[in-house]
């Protein structure tokens, strides 16, 4: 085994633990805030007598949509058998043998509790899925936009262990060292953190530039950075000595989605993102755009997902909000990064670590 998947691989393990298991426990408290939420809207109460998919449209004004069919299917075919479908008559019912799954008895299972500090930031997605069914749900951006002081869990929720974990992971996977005193693209930086991780990364040697389309987030990572990056180092890298943050090693932060970057032709010398590209409404352009703005030889690495995920209550959430492509296939990743220029592919873990070169 190459030394790079070897680190990428013992990262991963010391610092999130077993991936599989993680993803299953994330998928059983994402099962849990999708069925709330339904349960929320009375929909399990209404189809305590058999109703047809119609009956149901009509009674919640939920539109005959794609997303509406792809959530009636997952409920559907739920191993947990909440929902009894009949075949003959078409119709679904809610399954009196079979209790909803309850937050705190979850809560009660080892290594839960942890998990669900981390869920944060899907759980206020399950809330949008009855607006996209009725046909209503905005743009993600737009909704986190107006999120206000709650966005704020979701940063924090980002900073939990198992997402630096994925994070130290992608960094273990590169050889750091020949991106020292590199102009660097951070793509989804959300309010700075991850920028500050990658600053450490790199010892503040190189020029990092952070984007990401939510305005309070870049607000928050120019004027906080400084102090963000004081509390990542006390957090995750005490013992370890770091040169001054001065205006030469301060990251530059822009609004921007991946899919527009607003960067000249090959300016940056690698470009590093983290399980963003299926929250883009086109992930292909957001590849080709990477490629655009890589100089040729440089490096495009990090962390991303790909279909078939274990986690399909997760999809289901994330792509409640308009204009949010939601995961894809490895094959379309392969092909769209061929497209767009990218050569030596190399793809480690079932997290997603990857990492390509711009021909
Ligand atoms: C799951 S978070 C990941 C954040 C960070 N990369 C990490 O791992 O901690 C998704 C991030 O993607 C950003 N995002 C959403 N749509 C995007 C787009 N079209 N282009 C770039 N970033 C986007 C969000 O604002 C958010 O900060």
């Amino acid at each position: 085994m190459k030394m790079g998947k070897i680190k990428a691989w013992f990262t991963l393990i010391t610092q999130m633990g077993p991936v599989a298991s993680i993803g299953n426990k994330f998928e059983v408290l994402n099962r849990f805030f999708v069925l709330d939420v339904l349960n929320d809207q009375g929909l399990f109460e209404f189809i305590s007598t058999p109703k047809t998919y119609e009956e149901i449209l009509n009674h919640f004004s939920y539109k005959d949509i794609s997303y509406t069919q792809e959530l009636f299917k997952l409920l559907k075919e739920d191993k947990g058998k909440i929902i009894l479908f009949s075949e003959d008559n078409n119709t679904y019912q809610r399954n009196p043998q079979v209790e909803l799954p309850k937050l705190q008895e979850l809560l009660n299972i080892r290594d839960f509790e942890r998990i669900y500090m981390a869920s944060k930031v899907p759980q206020k997605f399950a809330k949008v899925i009855p607006n996209r069914m009725s046909g209503k749900s905005k743009d993600f951006i737009e909704e986190l936009g107006e999120a206000g002081p709650s966005l704020f869990d979701y940063d924090e929720a980002l900073t939990h262990k198992l997402y630096t974990g994925l994070r130290n992971s992608s960094f273990a996977y590169i050889k750091t060292n020949k991106l020292l005193k590199k102009k660097i693209l951070d793509i989804g930086c959300g309010s700075g953190r991850e920028t500050a991780e990658l600053w450490m990364k790199f010892k503040g040697n190189s020029y990092l530039v952070g984007v990401d389309p939510i305005p309070s987030f870049i607000e928050t990572a120019r004027e906080l950075f400084r102090i963000i990056l004081e509390e990542t180092i006390q957090k995750i890298g005490k013992n370890k000595i770091f040169p001054e943050l001065t205006e030469d090693n301060h990251p530059e932060f822009a609004t921007m989605k991946a899919e527009e970057l607003e960067f000249p032709d090959e300016s940056f010398d690698a470009v590093y993102l983290q399980q963003i590209l299926h929250w883009t409404s086109d992930p292909r352009k957001a590849i080709h755009e990477i490629g655009r703005v890589l100089k040729p030889g440089g490096l495009f690495f990090g962390c991303q997902g790909t279909l078939p995920l274990r986690t399909p209550y997760m999809d289901i959430m994330i792509r409640a909000h308009e204009k949010v492509n939601g995961f894809f296939g490895l094959d379309d990743f392969k092909k769209w990064l061929s497209e767009a220029g990218f050569i030596n592919f190399k793809r480690t873990t079932p997290a997603g670590i990857f990492k390509t070169i711009k021909k």
